[in-house]
């Protein structure tokens, strides 16, 4: 059976902890959706087209995913693009409650997309969009954090 896949996050902006859990569900899915949401709730750094754009080309060569933009409930965007999973990282047990919250309330809305839960590489526990950019900020360097492009666009962004 051919299933689409959903990952979807606010990519403010995508770091290798992203990366490496989109690399694990592409290995398991037909077709995974990167969906980025361009209205979230938090006050981006980036732009929406600015965090599409970088999470193409951060994710450049991984064969069956695509990169969108999302303005509206993510079930259903999930039933437009026909996808029946949905996929979140868990990365410490910090995670869990809200993750735990967002899975219970996508069930109700939509209790036929399943939400899939994937543990990124250890090396990535602690990294969150919010840090690098803190680091970027302060002048840091976040090269083992996030790809080249998206390095040099921080660097112009907190000039
Ligand atoms: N590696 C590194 N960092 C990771 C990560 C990983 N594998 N997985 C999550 N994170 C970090 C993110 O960088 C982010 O860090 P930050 O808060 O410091 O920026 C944090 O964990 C969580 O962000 P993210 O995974 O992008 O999720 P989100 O909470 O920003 O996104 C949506 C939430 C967009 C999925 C959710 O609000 C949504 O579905 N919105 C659409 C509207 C809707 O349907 N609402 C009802 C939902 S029930």
């Amino acid at each position: 059976m051919d299933t689409t896949a959903i990952y979807p996050g606010t990519f403010d902006p995508l770091t290798n902890g992203h990366s490496d859990l989109v690399q694990r569900a592409a290995q398991l899915f037909e077709r995974v959706i990167v969906a980025v949401a361009t209205n979230p709730g938090k006050a981006p750094c980036f732009s929406a087209d600015e965090r599409i754009e970088l999470a193409r080309i951060a994710l450049n060569g991984i064969d069956n995913i695509e990169v969108c933009g999302f303005n509206q409930l993510l079930v259903e965007f999930a039933r437009e693009h026909q996808a029946s999973v949905i996929v979140r990282g868990l990365r410490a047990v910090s995670d869990f409650e809200y993750e735990f919250q967002l899975a219970g309330m996508n069930r109700k809305l939509a209790a036929d997309i399943e939400t899939l839960f994937l543990m990124p590489s250890e090396k990535y526990a602690y990294l969150s969009s919010s840090l690098v950019r803190e680091v970027a900020a302060l002048g840091g360097d976040v090269s083992e954090f996030v790809h080249p492009e998206i390095k040099t666009a921080l660097c112009h962004k907190m000039r």
